[in-house]
């Protein structure tokens, strides 16, 4: 495995590969990894000839009240786990190398990001378009995998390379979860020890609401308020929001129907978590989780 910092290495790399007509799997992280990080890279290794891990913790995606600074960073144990999962390139730039001055240029995202996380992340998702399109023109890869956990993103960069016309194609991976149902991330471990114990309940509601539409329940305020009551029994959380729109579209629906996705957002003392399920109304019983 190749740990590369700079720009102008990296695309040189990527150009020699492309020339002997190898095909390039991209995996964009910040870091601090874990199954879910790894469950992408896996697929990556299944489907391309060379496989490019890049950890980066974005400024650009953080709010200034956010957690950038606080964001977990373990650069060789990343390291080691990247190697055993027989990653190909690492790429690793500084803050420096990957924002020399105040951007220029940004990109703005349109749609899709006056709800969920876009609503109460102003800027947010301008910042992931922007470092995936500076990462796209250093990468070049032909796949880029992305998890499901972050639906709304995916949604985004769906729009991102369709409306730039990137010659790339997302791969979107389900959700990883722990044994008790919390679903992975890097920010987990800046849960206290009790918050660890009430993590479980985020997808407990959601599995609570979906057994709901299973048995016929096609009202979202309903259902927003069933997720919201066992939140605030179980735990001691702010919620940022529940919420259940159409998916991919990611619109307000009068009553469920067609493809959903329940979405939800939680502040504990340190951290942020969101999870979310996506649920396909139109299909046979039983009820699918269409992840
Ligand atoms: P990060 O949070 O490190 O996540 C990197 C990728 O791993 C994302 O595509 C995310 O959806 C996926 N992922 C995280 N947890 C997962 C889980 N439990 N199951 C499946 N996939 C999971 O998302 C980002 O970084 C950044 O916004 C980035 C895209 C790198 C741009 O800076």
């Amino acid at each position: 495995m190749k740990k590369v910092t700079e720009i102008k290495s990296m695309q040189a790399e990527m150009a020699r590969h492309k020339q002997q007509g190898q095909s390039i799997g991209f995996v964009p992280t910040m870091g601090y990894l874990h199954e879910g990080h790894l469950t992408l890279v896996r697929n990556a290794r299944k489907e391309n000839d060379i496989v490019v891990l890049s950890i980066f913790v974005n400024p650009l995606q953080f709010g200034p009240t956010e957690d950038f600074a606080e964001y977990p960073r373990d650069f060789e144990r990343d390291r080691a786990l990247a190697e055993s999962e027989m990653v190909d390139y690492l790429f690793y730039p500084s803050v420096q190398e990957m924002y020399p001055n105040k951007p220029a240029v940004t990109v703005s995202v349109q749609d899709r990001t006056d709800v969920l996380c876009g609503k109460s992340r102003p800027g947010h998702f301008d910042g992931v378009a922007t470092v995936i399109t500076k990462l796209f023109h250093i990468v070049m890869p032909d796949k880029a995998y992305f998890g499901k956990k972050d639906a709304q993103q995916v949604a985004v960069l769906e729009g991102l390379v369709s409306d730039f016309n990137f010659p790339v194609e997302l791969v979107a991976i389900d959700i990883v979860r722990e044994q008790d149902g919390l679903a992975k991330s890097s920010r987990n471990v800046n849960l206290l020890p009790q918050e660890r114990q009430q993590a479980p309940i985020l997808y407990k509601s959601l599995l609570a609401a979906s057994q709901a539409i299973e048995k016929g329940e096609r009202n979202p305020a309903s259902l927003v308020q069933l997720i919201e009551g066992m939140l605030k029994s179980h735990s001691n959380v702010a919620i940022d929001y529940v919420t259940i729109l159409s998916y991919p579209q990611l619109k307000p629906l009068e009553e469920l129907t067609g493809k959903v996705i329940i979405a939800l957002a939680v502040k504990f003392s340190k951290v942020r978590l969101i999870d979310n399920l996506i649920l396909d109304l139109d299909q046979e019983e039983p009820l699918c989780i269409a992840q």
